[in-house]
């Protein structure tokens, strides 16, 4: 008999009316009219070469061959170069952000180790970190006095001699904080003195208004997390890449689980969009910018709730309700019955779960708008009198 593993708990819990979660993707991904603000995915790229490089794969029916293992060579050199990050750096392509992170994390941790993480946070990581590790170290980062972000003075204060990694997912899913290049320098001091590693998850970084990647400051000990499924617009094609010096690479290649190469299809679609990326990102950042300043201004006019971190450097955002005496799940489970999909704080948080709902908004403006009177609408029903 096989029993379940006793790693921790997966994020994934089968919301109100579903028998299981996945059951709840499949409804939410079939309904045509669902507005898409729950997965921080990027609804806002149009007909594009993007899609004209994979149609034209299909039809040369290329991928009826094996692509090269780690990636083919021009998709490798366009990620390195979207980085600046010059070639002494290696890269694998990955089938996402997510084969990425367990790559990394089962490479670096050995069972006597602990990883740093923070609450709120992206939960996947802990439970990879959980199932490799001897404990994961989940800081807590729901406050103003940290900026709502694990800051290198929470490391020094938790990490102890077991440390081997830190997790920094920068911008932060959920909230948004990013770091400063100060912040990031620090962190390099800190993994360099102590020989541990930066996980540095930088899916969000092209929606930051500044960012500053760990590579170029403690590069010998940094992997960098990179994934297509976010500013790309392509979360459905599965593709991202796993960054670091060759030492890192070397012994990241002996773990591979994919060993005859990603989807060639998603990595058509990829060159075409690292390409083409200078002709539509502007539009991609103006849009989501101003979709938040939609979210801000409902917010604001409903007591006791706020955004914990705004502008959010990512394409989501919290809003707190604890003050509103409103449930975030109940708020979740309204907005769904109305066809937007958002999430409730216990996807991202163990620990603050219950203060606030995370809202993605690189979505079409009327969609935003939607949202907008949803919520207000939202208010009026569910808040205790
Ligand atoms: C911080 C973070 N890392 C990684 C991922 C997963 O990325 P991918 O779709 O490339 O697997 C997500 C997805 O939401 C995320 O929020």
């Amino acid at each position: 008999m096989i029993s379940p593993k006793t790693y921790a708990k997966a994020a994934r819990v089968a919301p109100k009316g579903f028998k299981t979660a996945n059951d709840f993707f499949d409804h939410v991904f079939k309904d045509k009219e669902m507005i898409w603000m729950g997965q921080n995915t990027n609804h806002l790229h149009e007909d594009t070469e993007i899609m004209d490089a994979m149609i034209s794969c299909v039809n040369s029916r290329e991928y009826c061959k094996y692509p090269p293992p780690e990636g083919f060579p021009e998709l490798k050199k366009l990620v390195l170069e979207d980085l600046g990050l010059g070639e002494k750096f290696e890269i694998l392509i990955t089938a996402g952000g997510t084969e990425s992170l367990h790559l990394c994390i089962n490479d670096v941790l050995e069972p006597q180790n602990n990883a740093i993480t923070c609450d709120p946070g992206y939960l996947i990581i802990d439970n990879f970190a959980s199932r490799f590790s001897h404990s994961v170290i989940s800081v807590p980062i729901y406050n103003e006095e940290c900026g709502y972000k694990l800051t290198p003075k929470l490391v020094r204060e938790y990490m102890d001699e077991n440390t081997k990694l830190i997790s920094l997912i920068d911008p932060l899913n959920p909230l948004g904080s990013c770091y400063t290049k100060e912040e990031m320098e620090e962190f390099a001091k800190i993994a360099t003195e102590n020989d541990i590693y930066l996980l540095h998850d930088i899916t969000y970084r092209d929606f930051a208004r500044d960012h500053h990647l760990a590579a170029n400051y403690a590069p010998e000990h940094t992997i960098t997390i990179y994934s297509f499924s976010k500013i790309f617009g392509m979360a459905g094609l599965r593709i991202g890449a796993t960054i670091g010096l060759p030492e890192i690479m070397k012994s990241v290649r002996s773990i591979v689980i994919n060993d005859l190469g990603t989807n060639v299809l998603s990595q058509t679609g990829a060159i075409a969009a690292l390409k083409s990326k200078d002709q539509w990102i502007d539009h991609i950042c103006d849009t989501t910018r101003n979709n938040q300043k939609i979210i801000k201004d409902v917010v604001d006019k409903v007591e006791g709730a706020f955004i914990p971190v705004y502008p959010s450097d990512g394409n989501m955002l919290a809003i707190d309700l604890k003050d509103t005496g409103i449930d975030p799940q109940a708020m979740t489970d309204y907005l769904l019955e109305n066809k937007v999909f958002i999430r409730q704080g216990s996807y991202t948080s163990k620990l603050f779960g219950d203060r606030y709902i995370r809202v993605s908004f690189s979505v079409p403006e009327e969609h935003v708008k939607i949202f907008a009177e949803k919520f207000l609408e939202a208010v009026d029903v569910l808040r205790p009198i």
